[in-house]
C-alpha cells in the first residue's frame, strides 16, 4: 500500500466537500428543500471539520516545525473566516428557503472555496509534505477529529 500524504489525504477530503456541495445546490435548484436543506447541512458540517483539522491539527504542526506561523496559514485562516460568514449568511437564505438568495451565495462560496483549495493543494499541502516527517500520525489524529 502507498503511504499516505497530507496532499493526497487532505486533497481527497476536499473532493468529498465539493460532492457534497453539488449535491445540495442541484437539490435546491430543483426546489427540493427537504433533501437540500439536509445535504447542505451535511455539506456545511463536512467544510467545518475540514477547517479545524487545519486549523488545530495540521496547521500548528506546520507552525512549529517551520517557525513560520505568518506566512500561508495565517492567510488560509484568514479565509476560512471568509468562508464561515458566507456559510452563515446561506444558512438564514437557506431556513427562510430563499432560492436566489441561496444559489446567488453559493456560487461565490464554491469560487472563493475552489481558489483556497487550489492554493492550498499547490502551494501548501506540498511545503507540508515537505516538512513534516510523520504523516501517517497526523492524519490518523485528524480522522479521529
Ligand atoms: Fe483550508
Ligand atoms: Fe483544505
Amino acid at each position: 500500500m502507498l503511504t499516505p500524504t497530507i496532499s493526497t489525504f487532505m486533497a481527497s477530503h476536499h473532493k468529498e466537500c465539493d460532492e457534497q456541495f453539488a449535491k445540495a445546490e442541484e437539490s435546491v435548484a430543483n426546489d427540493d428543500w427537504t433533501q437540500g436543506g439536509e445535504q447542505w447541512n451535511k455539506f456545511a458540517r463536512e467544510l467545518e471539520t475540514h477547517f479545524t483539522r487545519e486549523e488545530e491539527i495540521l496547521f500548528p504542526e506546520f507552525e512549529t516545525v517551520t517557525g513560520m506561523t505568518g506566512g500561508p496559514t495565517q492567510m488560509m485562516r484568514m479565509e476560512h473566516q471568509q468562508m464561515r460568514a458566507l456559510l452563515d449568511e446561506i444558512n438564514k437564505a437557506a431556513q427562510s428557503k430563499d432560492k436566489d438568495q441561496f444559489l446567488a451565495l453559493t456560487e461565490t462560496l464554491m469560487v472563493t472555496m475552489q481558489q483556497h483549495n487550489m492554493k492550498e493543494e499547490q502551494i501548501l499541502y506540498p511545503m507540508i509534505d515537505q516538512s513534516l516527517p510523520s504523516a501517517v500520525e497526523i492524519i490518523e489524529r485528524m480522522r479521529q477529529n
